[in-house]
């Protein structure tokens, strides 16, 4: 005997037609962890169906969290690798990118390794661009493609001088296709500070001392 159809779509909100994102295909790239994450969750709340997209498959006995969501592998640094994962989707309605490669600390300008700063732009920048390449193609009628940078695009800070240029190039690219892929919708969210794995590459006390100061600094 099968479960009622309500007590489904309690388990699964993508089998609840009623709710606002009910039939629709959401690619997160970068869904397994951190903002990704969390629009992944909120978006499958909202009934849609998720795939998330990053370099590494993971068992939903480890994480529990990635159960409702179909797993790709891609690799934001290598083209070949993102054109193939979208071949393996298909058909879909909304693309969020928040990937990045590891935020890194390469140091001044002077000392940053070229190698490391390729990689990230790579990644960051191109990788962003390939995503919205070849995802454009399968986008139905009323789709969007959202992209993610940080503050650094227009508060540049020391040490960071890669992280900033491809937030720039990502944000120009963002205006460039919302002209060239009208009426498909593409936007660009600057988030601030969020206590993700993506600041594990500062030392403990470093990280605890950064959360302080924003926890002193913010209104909410
Ligand atoms: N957290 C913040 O405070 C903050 C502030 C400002 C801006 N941002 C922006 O928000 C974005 C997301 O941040 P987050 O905090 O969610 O980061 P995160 O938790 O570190 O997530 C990064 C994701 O990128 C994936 N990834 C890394 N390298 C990849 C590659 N080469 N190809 C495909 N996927 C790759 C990782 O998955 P795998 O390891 O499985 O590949 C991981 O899921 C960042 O791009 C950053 O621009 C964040």
């Amino acid at each position: 005997m099968s479960a009622p159809t309500s007590a489904i779509a309690q388990q699964d909100p993508s089998l609840s037609p009623t709710l606002p994102l009910a039939g629709k295909r959401v690619v997160v790239v970068g869904g397994k962890t951190g903002i990704g994450l969390g629009v992944a969750k909120a978006a499958h709340a909202a009934g849609a169906t998720l795939i998330v997209a990053s370099r590494r498959i993971e068992s939903a006995e480890a994480r529990p969290a990635l159960a409702h969501f179909t797993q790709v592998v891609l690799d934001m640094r290598d083209e070949s690798s993102v054109r193939a994962a979208f071949e393996t989707i298909g058909t879909l309605d909304h693309l969020v990118v928040t990937a990045s490669p590891d935020l890194g600390s390469w140091g001044s300008f002077m000392d940053a390794d070229m190698q490391g700063v390729r990689s990230y732009m790579e990644g960051k920048f191109l990788g962003s661009w390939a995503s919205a390449r070849h995802a454009a193609p399968r986008l139905r009628a009323g789709g969007s493609i959202t992209f993610l940078t940080g503050g650094l695009a227009v508060r540049p800070k020391p040490g960071f001088a890669a992280a900033t240029s491809a937030f720039g190039a990502v944000e120009a690219l963002s205006g460039s296709l919302a002209l060239e892929l009208a009426a498909t919708r593409v936007n660009t969210i600057r988030p601030g500070f969020i206590d993700t794995e993506m600041w594990s590459f500062l030392p403990t006390e470093h990280r605890d001392g950064l959360r302080q100061r924003v926890a002193e600094a913010f209104p909410v």
